[in-house]
């Protein structure tokens, strides 16, 4: 098995357990991010919320980053119009990507749906080389995103 359908394999079983649903959402997504993060070894974790028009910053792992963006806008921001991941192997060729920190290279952005088929989160991943992240992360953060669904 590659290194990353291992990562994955214990993630999704780890990401089920520490979900606890007796507390604040914001609670258990800083505990995912704290997981992810140490785990994929990643730069950047973290879940931006859909408020109004507007994503904000929610539970996130890492540097301080961007606490607002609007619809449309970034990486995150055409994830949640277009409804879709975004897979950015090199930051620096995707038109309109927001450097929250010159450190990020390449990012994967994975929507979160509710129950009703709505974008309320997207998931944020960054990593500080090129070429970091493939469909293998996006279908896997994707069954990660759907065990996040239990607690939105
Ligand atoms: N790069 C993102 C902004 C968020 S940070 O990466 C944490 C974007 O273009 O939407």
């Amino acid at each position: 098995m590659s290194t990353k359908s291992n990562l994955y394999k214990s993630l999704l079983s780890d990401v089920g357990n520490i979900i606890d649903s007796s507390v604040p959402t914001f609670t258990n997504l800083g505990n995912i991010a704290a997981l992810l993060k140490e785990r994929g070894n990643w730069f950047w974790v973290g879940f931006y919320k859909v408020v109004g028009e507007e994503l904000i910053l929610n539970a996130f792992q890492g540097p301080p980053a961007c606490v607002r963006i609007a619809k449309g806008k970034g990486v995150c921001g055409k994830s949640w119009q277009e409804s879709k991941s975004f897979i950015v192997k090199d930051v620096s060729l995707f038109k309109g990507h927001i450097a929250c920190n010159p450190h990020s290279k390449s990012e994967i952005v994975v929507p979160i749906f509710n129950k009703r088929k709505k974008i309320v989160y997207v998931l944020d991943i960054d990593h500080d080389k090129i070429n970091a992240f493939n469909e293998e992360d996006e279908e896997n953060l994707s069954l990660i995103n759907k065990l996040i669904l239990e607690i939105i």
